[in-house]
């Protein structure tokens, strides 16, 4: 367990704990138990070689949740995507010889080290071997590629080994592998300072008391734009239309229904945020009158009913912006780019976020999406089909590139 004066705070993060064939792998027990007392979510990864030292029922207990071991093993999503896509972190206590050797040529024959390729956030890996192993030239080098790619790799500890031997190749402590943790989650806070503003899911138009016009908007982007701009360290308010989403923790949330409640939410918080992401899908029209009590058929074979133009929330926002970066949305069906350059530059965003929903496998209600990124300086971004949780760290990505790490706002002044 971790000493009580350790700074660590895990809550929210998700981690992939992968656990290799070593003696140490009885520590990974207690490390895994740290983890998830100090917040996060924890899913173990374990080789083939490690279920030899200990039980996966062990790690599966303690974690609450299913253990990997299998590449092949038939799932609903694949663990060797799925796991390391999600994962704000990957850690490997203890990380064999023979997994730094994989891990260091992009091996991929079992589940874990399928998963590193697939990881896009900090590793951290805790060998744990006999002092010979640990001092051979190829161990070595193998631990230089892979510091050399960006990989955290602790250095073992001097002291006696399960050889009998006293040498260097003792498994870190659980307090540097945490350290080393909470190190790599730390420079992953590159929106702290931010103040971001979202919006999600559709709105709601009243006809009357009991129907309403709407849109298939499910608020699963702008829910998870929310979410990672949290996990970034920014400050975050996310003001949404009717969702069955619940809004992520430590988010403010604030609920409307209409175009117009979302248009006076919006301007309420605009003026102090820094960031506005408009990923809600509002409705560009409403019923002229919405009628008092419930519309009776009565005999009727048609109703016509009027509609208008609900407020333009994006330009009236992006008008008053006083420093703000503000990025909108293009969900379109047909002509996707030129449609979403026109509102780009009509509504004189900062970025424009084009989304094709007339996609089988993206768009609303989907758990996956593919977006194309356009900047009012011209550049072009494509993102492929991809989660939409890791898609929104992708947005936030280009937004800081774009906007807030290197500005060129000059252009959209014109
Ligand atoms: C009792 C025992 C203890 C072992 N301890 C270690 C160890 O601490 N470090 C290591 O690199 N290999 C150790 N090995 C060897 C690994 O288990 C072996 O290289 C295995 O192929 C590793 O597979 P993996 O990397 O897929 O988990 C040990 C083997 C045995 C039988």
């Amino acid at each position: 367990m971790v000493e009580a004066q350790s700074p660590i705070n895990l809550w929210g993060k998700r981690l992939v704990l992968g656990v290799t064939g070593s003696i140490a792998a009885y520590k990974a027990v207690g490390l895994l138990r740290s983890l998830v007392c100090e917040g996060a979510t924890v899913s173990v990864a374990m080789t083939q070689a490690a279920t030899k030292f200990v039980t996966p029922l062990t790690f599966e207990v303690l974690s609450g949740r299913r253990v990997a071991t299998d590449l092949f093993e038939s799932r609903e999503e694949m663990a060797h995507l799925a796991l390391p896509g999600q994962a704000h972190a990957v850690i490997v206590a203890p990380a064999t010889a023979n997994f730094l050797a994989k891990a260091a040529i992009g091996l991929a024959d079992d589940l874990l080290s399928t998963m590193l390729l697939n990881a896009r956030c900090p590793v951290i890996v805790a060998p744990a071997m006999d002092g010979d192993m640990w001092a051979h030239p190829t161990v070595m080098q193998h631990v230089q590629l892979l510091r050399a790619r960006g990989v955290v790799v602790l250095d073992p500890e001097v002291g006696p080994l399960a050889s009998g031997q006293v040498a260097q190749g003792r498994l870190p402590t659980e307090l540097s592998i945490l350290d080393a943790v909470q190190k790599a989650l730390i420079s992953q806070l590159d929106w702290r300072g931010q103040r971001v503003l979202v919006s999600a899911g559709p709105t709601q138009e009243p006809i009357d008391p009991v129907r309403f016009i709407s849109n298939r908007s499910s608020g699963k982007m702008g829910y998870a734009i929310a979410e990672a701009a949290r996990d970034r360290g920014a400050e975050v308010i996310l003001v949404t239309g009717p969702s069955s989403l619940t809004p992520p923790s430590g988010v403010t949330a604030v609920s409307v229904n209409t175009a117009s409640e979302m248009s006076d939410a919006l301007s309420r918080h605009f003026p102090s945020s820094t960031v506005l992401i408009m990923a809600a899908a509002v409705a560009d029209f409403r019923p002229k009158v919405s009628a008092g009590q419930k519309l009776k058929k009565q005999g009727k074979s048609e109703l016509v009913i009027e509609l208008e133009a609900t407020p333009d929330i994006l330009a009236t926002l992006s008008l008053r912006r006083t420093s703000q970066i503000v990025v909108g949305f293009a969900a379109e069906t047909e002509h996707v780019l030129s449609h979403a350059k026109d509102k780009l530059r009509g509504k004189g965003l900062d970025l424009i976020i084009a989304n094709d929903v007339s996609r089988a496998d993206g768009g609303f209600g989907s758990d996956d999406n593919a977006v194309v990124i356009l900047s009012a300086t011209g550049e072009q971004k494509v993102l492929e089909l991809m989660p939409k949780r890791r898609l929104a760290d992708e947005i936030l990505t280009t937004v800081r590139e774009l906007c807030l790490v290197s500005p060129r706002r000059e252009s959209l002044v014109e």
